[in-house]
């Protein structure tokens, strides 16, 4: 669905729960109403896993301002923590000032591994399998199913040889499939399986794990873009100011561990909450994403920044992102499947390159705030607000009592009532 809204939703947070839903509403297609009560049924959840016991909520929000190559994107995430949400549109509004941000990504491609033992002539095995390989590649399309029918299908396979481990020489062959719109895990594990009989034949080995790669190094998403240093400007902090200290913070992970950690927490605070929304394997992503982070050797940052040459920011990101749009949850979950309407994305790919734009402006969130004025100031205000909410306020008294708290920092429930109180004798 090509869209020509403009995302740039001004004080969406303030905005009533019934106002937020008549905007989301003209983004979907039409014969889809919101409210959606979201949740799975009991049957649909007993249907998912086992020894089900119930259904666990989490709250569903949606973060705007997002442009992405020249489009705009109302960005569904599902997450418990508070500030993410508020924090990534208002990144992504800082970017959009620079233009917004361009992406790309590579074909959805997902590696299956095959262990073979025992091989007794290493180079004849590799001769084998270079010689068969066409034979093998379509022995793996013959189980292919819906995925070979979409225009995906085994693409390639590599072989790689590892000496003198502790269980002696071992080859691992790795099947590389273009999943298309799939995430792919069952397509690609299938696959191997099948394979592993006919790999036997071929090298004389034995044949133990078959299981796809979650270091999915052949499906990448990137997102690149730009702020304009005067955005970065605030309080005391010139924009060159900020523009230094993000650039700062960024080496501070590129070159730590302990740093980068936390830093990519941050980056996946929004990429997980977009995956959960879209019904995705966030398992899957995470483990991708640090692997991928700790490539060169080291644990490292996710993410890049540096100043151009018109002394503004620019940041990148470069990340797997294993994530489909048919199959698994995206189709059960009724909210998945609203989430995929919100953001109106045509394929497995522009739903990649969406989330690690997200993930870019969600770390740009974080060390934008830690580079300047701390991470407490926002969780405070939050905070604050959570109690004012608490302590009985209604929606137009919340901001009032939240200000007051601030400027007394005195953030208590207790405080909250007494305020509110003295407001309602007025
Ligand atoms: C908190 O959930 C995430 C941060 O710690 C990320 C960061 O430090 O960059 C704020």
């Amino acid at each position: 669905m090509e869209t020509k809204k403009s995302s740039r939703i001004s004080q969406f947070y303030k905005k009533t729960l019934e106002e937020r839903l008549a905007i989301i509403q003209d983004w979907l297609p039409s014969g889809i109403d919101l409210p959606i009560d979201g949740g799975l049924t009991q049957e649909q959840a007993n249907n998912m896993i086992e020894n089900v016991i119930g259904r666990y909520n989490l709250p569903f929000a949606v973060a705007t301002n997002f442009l992405i190559n020249g489009r705009d994107y109302l960005i569904p995430m599902v997450i418990e923590e508070p500030s993410v949400v508020a924090a990534c549109s208002n990144a992504a509004k800082m970017f959009r000032e620079g233009g917004g941000f361009t992406t790309s990504s590579d074909e959805p491609v997902m590696i299956g591994q095959i262990q073979v033992l025992d091989v007794p002539d290493m180079a004849a095995a590799l001769q084998a399998i270079e010689v068969n390989k066409a034979r093998l590649l379509t022995e793996a399309d013959s189980v292919g199913g819906s995925i070979v029918k979409r225009g995906g299908g085994a693409r390639d396979i590599q072989t790689r040889v590892f000496e003198n481990t502790p269980i002696g020489t071992m080859l691992v062959i790795h099947l590389l499939i273009d999943t298309r719109d799939a995430m792919g895990a069952n397509a690609i594990n299938t696959a191997v399986e099948h394979l592993a009989p006919h790999i036997e034949a071929l090298t004389g080995g034995r044949v133990n794990l078959r299981i796809l790669s979650n270091l999915t190094d052949q499906r990448k998403a990137r997102a690149e873009g730009m702020i304009p240093a005067s955005s970065l400007a605030r309080g005391d902090f010139s924009g060159a100011d900020v523009v230094r200290a993000i650039v700062e913070a960024g080496v501070f992970a590129e070159v730590d561990p302990y740093r980068a950690a936390t830093h990519n927490k941050g980056v996946m605070n929004g990429i997980d909450a977009v995956v959960i929304a879209t019904g995705n394997d966030w398992r899957a992503v995470e483990a991708g994403a640090h692997a991928y982070a700790a490539r060169h050797g080291g644990y490292s940052s996710m993410t890049r920044w540096w100043q151009d040459d018109d002394d503004n920011l620019r940041g990148a990101i470069e990340i797997p992102l294993s994530v489909g749009i048919v199959g698994g949850a995206t189709r059960v979950h009724p909210m998945a499947q609203l989430a995929l309407q919100i953001l109106g994305v045509q394929s497995a790919q522009e739903l990649a390159e969406v989330i690690a734009a997200v993930g870019l402006a969600q770390n740009l969130a974080a060390i934008r705030a830690l580079a300047t004025e701390g991470i407490q100031h926002g969780h405070m205000r939050m905070h604050a607000r959570q109690l004012a909410l608490a302590a009985g306020a209604s929606v137009e008294l919340v901001p009032h009592i939240v200000q007051q708290m601030i400027d007394e920092n005195n953030i208590r429930l207790e405080r909250a009532k007494e305020l509110l109180k003295e407001r309602m004798n007025k």
